[in-house]
């Protein structure tokens, strides 16, 4: 009996902290593949970080982009995309690529909270967290950095 619930237990554990694993490998923000508070991207080497944070003290928050590696308490925000339309309810926000290569911050009725904007469009718009710290918006089979969006 006992050893039944351990191994139940055990089970829970690693499926958990597989899922807790799984979230955070990807790099890549898609039409259908968005994030929302509380989960984030990491650029491929683990470098930076994407997600929404909370600036020392504010109750705001931000969609920005840290360095990964220091401690939460020390996190150095290297850049923010909607420092002028802040958050205080971030419950059915979410942050995805539209087409046709657009990033952006929408609420619960679909409108843009902050996004970015191109002049192109191309066939399958993926926002990537490089790990140089930039965030590109690009064709998801188009690595050459000059037909970045
Ligand atoms: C937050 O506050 C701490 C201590 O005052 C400071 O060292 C750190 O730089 C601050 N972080 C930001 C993002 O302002
Ligand atoms: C946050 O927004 C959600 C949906 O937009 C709403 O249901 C909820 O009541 C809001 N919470 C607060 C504290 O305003
Ligand atoms: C986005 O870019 C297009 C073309 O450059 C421009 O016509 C449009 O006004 C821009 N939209 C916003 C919201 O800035």
């Amino acid at each position: 009996m006992e050893a039944s619930f351990f191994l139940l237990f055990l089970l829970t554990f690693c499926s958990s902290i597989h899922s807790s694993f799984s979230t955070t490998t990807t790099d890549l923000i898609t039409t259908n593949q968005f994030i929302i508070d509380g989960e984030t991207i990491v650029s491929s080497s683990g470098t930076f970080e994407l997600g929404f944070f909370n600036p020392n003290g504010s109750s705001n928050r931000y969609i920005g982009i840290w360095y990964k590696q220091i401690l939460p308490h020390e996190q150095t925000v290297v850049w923010v995309a909607n420092r002028e339309k802040p958050l205080t309810n971030t419950s059915s926000v979410i942050l995805k690529v539209t087409e046709p290569g657009i990033l952006a911050l929408l609420n619960d009725k679909n409108e843009i909270i902050w996004s970015t904007n191109t002049s192109r469009s191309v066939q399958n718009p993926v926002a990537v967290l490089l790990d140089s710290g930039n965030l590109v918006v690009k064709d998801a089979n188009d690595g050459s950095p000059e037909n970045f969006l």
